[in-house]
């Protein structure tokens, strides 16, 4: 007899994706989403933190009863098709808690690989020969993010980190997703975003344990070498190619 179990990926990825099919993010979590659940503790975990630094606890609770006041800030560098930016978005509204979410993306896929990727990619990695991740377009992820309900929640701002991070708004950051594989792009979030994280801020990595994409590692090390910061590591389900993640939370 066949059995299925939930821990197995479909075969075919379906060509429209819809807001049905976004990770859930409701405890316990279905071991099928395990590479994600990592990023939706933490980020739980990062809104709370926030909850409590921002505020006293009367008017905590008064703010979340109606769900409004000053947000927390939030970015996701590395978007792709929105549903893990969604899944963030809906933990904060489930916990009451206002956040401003960029999401930044080319929405045309990886940019070109540079000397560290091509030192350290797998030899039979697909993304030596071509563009992954351009099976998206900033229109599908504003409309997910929109029947979503959050079109006032989340800006996605187009284009190459290193033509749109300078183009941000000056402000200070109190949860980072960086999940943009190679190496140039987590040295651009890194320089960019560190140094604008709030105290008890968090970044997370969703690719720093990828076998897929050794160079994360290898971008997150050399940044993090003269920093005071430790790398926490995660991991939800049974070992997988990309199932660990690690966070710092800034001193
Ligand atoms: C693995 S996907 C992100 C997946 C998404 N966070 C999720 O969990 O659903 C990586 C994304 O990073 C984006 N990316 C990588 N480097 C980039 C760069 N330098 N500028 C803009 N986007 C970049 C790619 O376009 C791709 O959509």
């Amino acid at each position: 007899m066949t059995t299925t179990t939930t821990a197995q990926r479909p075969q075919k990825r379906p060509a429209v994706y819809s807001v049905r099919q976004e990770l859930p993010h409701n405890r316990p979590y279905d071991l099928y989403y395990a590479e994600k659940v990592p990023l939706l503790q933490v980020f739980e975990k990062a809104v709370l933190a926030w909850d409590n630094r921002s505020r006293s606890g009367i008017l905590r609770n008064l703010v979340r009863s109606v769900g409004v006041g000053k947000p927390m800030q939030a970015a996701e560098c590395g978007v792709y098709r929105g549903h893990s930016l969604v899944a963030c978005l809906r933990i904060a509204r489930d916990l009451r808690v206002p956040v401003n979410f960029i999401g930044l993306d080319s929405f045309a896929g990886l940019p070109s690989l540079v000397e560290e990727d091509l030192k350290v990619a797998p030899e039979n990695a697909p993304y030596r020969n071509k563009v992954l991740f351009d099976d998206t377009s900033f229109e599908a992820v504003n409309e997910l993010v929109t029947s979503a309900g959050f079109a006032d929640r989340a800006k996605l701002i187009r284009g190459f980190f290193v033509d749109t991070l300078p183009t941000l708004p000056e402000t200070r950051y109190d949860f980072v997703n960086i999940d943009c594989d190679l190496y140039a792009p987590h040295i651009e979030c890194l320089e960019y975003f560190y140094p604008k994280m709030n105290a008890g801020g968090i970044i997370f990595f969703d690719d720093y344990h990828s076998r897929d994409f050794p160079m994360a590692k290898s971008a997150i090390d050399k940044f993090l070498e003269d920093k005071p910061e430790t790398l926490l590591h995660l991991r939800f389900g049974p070992e997988g190619t990309n199932h660990t993640k690690c966070y710092i939370e800034k001193l």
